[in-house]
């Protein structure tokens, strides 16, 4: 089965290039520019590839397969072996885009040699080209150290899902000015460690916009209005793949649960009926 895949597949697009790949400066010069940045999630090869090919700036392989990939119902479980293996197959599809990695639960919050050790294991193992990491003032030394050797650091702040338990809910964060402030405070800190862009999850639209304007790297917005640089979704939300997540900040593009459904009926009725295969079909 792989070898007639093999042979009939043309070759894989990391050949010879010919695209401009985006990187860190890239997305800071979109900032400055104004140019907005389409930053999307993916784990595997194949949605990889279509993502690139369409253009987006930013793929992001997010934690978030542990709940769309595995099933779990948070980002906690999955390992650095999973994230290193839905990293490998992304960037085999990947051309143009920068790849960014999740740093998931507990590989990088013990302490900065760790944090360094799984960053250098992104990188080294599957070709990434930088890691994300949830979190505001106490990360500040973890994210220090992995820009130390070299690897490009992404911060997340808001809603960081990593610390559902802590939160106790999914609801909007940063309401009330206390916890705004410190939001406010540590989108600073991130920048003065050098981080290269700020994903802000789930926040007030204005507080976004504050943050926005008070910091010099882009922000990615999910769930945080329309001022920030930049806007990011889970794929498999924005397609309509996943049904029973719906938070207002999803815009549905597609419903392709319902179109992968009605043509794998369509299928099985051709299996049924014995028109699937025809002769053109067979050999
Ligand atoms: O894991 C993920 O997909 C993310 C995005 C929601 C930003 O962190």
């Amino acid at each position: 089965m792989s070898v007639k895949r093999m042979s009939t597949r043309t070759a894989r697009p990391n050949g010879p290039q010919d695209v401009a790949r985006v990187t860190t400066r890239t997305v800071q010069d979109m900032k400055a520019s104004g140019v907005n940045i389409a930053m999307l999630t993916a784990y595997d090869y194949t949605s990889a590839r279509i993502l690139d090919a369409a253009g987006v700036d930013v793929i992001l392989v997010g934690d978030s397969a542990s709940n769309v990939m595995a099933g779990h119902e948070t980002t906690l479980p999955i390992t650095l072996d999973q994230m290193i293996y839905h990293a490998q197959c992304v960037v085999r599809g990947v051309q143009r885009s920068l790849v960014v990695v999740d740093l998931p639960f507990g590989t990088y919050q013990g302490n900065t040699k760790e944090a360094l050790s799984s960053a250098v294991r992104v990188m080294k193992e599957s070709g990434a080209h930088a890691v994300k990491v949830e979190g505001g003032r106490s990360i500040v030394p973890t994210v220090e150290r992995i820009l130390e050797a070299g690897i490009p650091v992404m911060g997340h702040l808001g809603l960081t899902p990593q610390s559902i338990y802590r939160f106790g809910s999914y609801q909007v964060r940063a309401r009330d000015e206390v916890e705004a402030d410190e939001l406010r405070e540590d989108a600073v800190r991130l920048e003065k460690a050098g981080v290269f862009a700020i994903v802000l999850e789930k926040i007030p639209s204005t507080l976004a916009a504050d943050v926005t304007n008070s910091v010099s790297v882009p922000t990615i917005g999910i769930g945080a209005g329309p001022s920030c640089d930049g806007q990011v979704l889970v794929t498999h939300d924005a397609l309509g793949l996943t049904t029973d997540f719906n938070p207002r900040f999803v815009r549905r593009y597609a419903h392709l649960d319902e179109q992968i459904g009605g043509h794998v009926q369509q299928y099985i009725n051709d299996v049924r009926s014995g028109a699937f295969p025809s002769e053109d079909e067979s050999y």
